[in-house]
């Protein structure tokens, strides 16, 4: 047991998240997840996040889609959290053009419904360098299908839900090598349960008492996915963790 003393103050936010090296494994991307929850584990407060995230939490969680190829994100978030497009200042989009990456890493959505509002910015703004991509079942509606393929790349992982590991696969032989997962709670729960989180961004907020949502909601049954601590950031009194998964 060791206390967390106070170290050099941290320079640049983000400098701790992109000096990881993220390998993509085999036929899948490197996968890791940005979440904020409060003491008590919740990840909305009346659905949405809200008041969890912090003027330094929101930063991360815009800055740190410039280490992702794709940025990975359940229609129920897309849907409450009323996405918009990814946006990247200047100096971010410039950084990975120099190294032959596209400005801004790609949306893509997880849904089975398809029932997403095609007129909305996230669909009708997006960046020409970085379309949205749907992902999706065979078994969806092919009148909402044909829809989706006017507004989206559409990749189709799966019978009647989308199978996870497929669809990293497809991300995967669409060019990406780092994938985003930005929840909710029940997508990232099916990544955890089929053993496909390589790391964990976890800020936990100074605050109890928010929605019965837990940060991710794991399929029982399954063995313990273990993690190990990489880094402990804190700025005030919200904890900035980052997590390995240890395999
Ligand atoms: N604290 C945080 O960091 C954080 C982050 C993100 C979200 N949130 C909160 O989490 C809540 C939403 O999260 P959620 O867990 O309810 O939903 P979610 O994971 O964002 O989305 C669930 C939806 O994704 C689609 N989906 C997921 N897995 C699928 C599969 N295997 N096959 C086909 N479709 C699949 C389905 O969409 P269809 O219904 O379209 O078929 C499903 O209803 C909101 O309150 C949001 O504010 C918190």
């Amino acid at each position: 047991v060791r206390w967390l003393k106070p170290d050099d103050d941290v320079v640049d936010l983000l400098a701790p998240y992109t000096s990881v090296s993220r390998h993509g494994r085999g036929p899948r991307p490197h996968v890791l997840a940005n979440m904020v929850g409060g003491l008590d584990g919740t990840a909305a407060i009346s659905g949405r996040v809200g008041a969890l995230s912090d003027p330094t939490d929101a930063r991360l969680f815009r800055e740190l889609r410039s280490v992702a190829d794709v940025v990975l994100v359940g229609a129920e978030t897309v849907r409450r959290e009323r996405y918009g497009p990814v946006r990247l200042d200047d100096a971010l989009r410039a950084q990975r053009t120099a190294v032959g990456r596209a400005p801004v890493p790609r949306l893509a959505v997880v849904t089975r419904s398809l029932q997403l509002d095609w007129s909305v910015p996230l669909f009708a703004d997006a960046d020409p360098a970085a379309a949205p991509i749907i992902v999706t079942c065979a078994d969806a509606d092919p009148a909402r299908l044909a829809d989706a393929e006017q507004h989206a790349d559409v990749v189709v992982a799966g019978a009647s839900s989308v199978d996870v590991g497929r669809a990293l696969g497809e991300l995967h032989a669409l060019g990406a090598s780092v994938v985003l997962c930005e929840g909710g709670p029940r997508l990232l729960g099916e990544l955890v349960a089929a053993d496909l989180l390589d790391e964990l961004c976890l800020s936990i907020a100074p605050v109890m008492g928010g929605d019965p949502l837990p940060v991710a909601i794991v399929p029982g049954g399954g063995d313990l996915a273990r993690f190990r601590l990489a880094h402990a950031l804190v700025e005030e009194s919200t904890l900035f963790l980052r997590y390995e998964h240890v395999r």
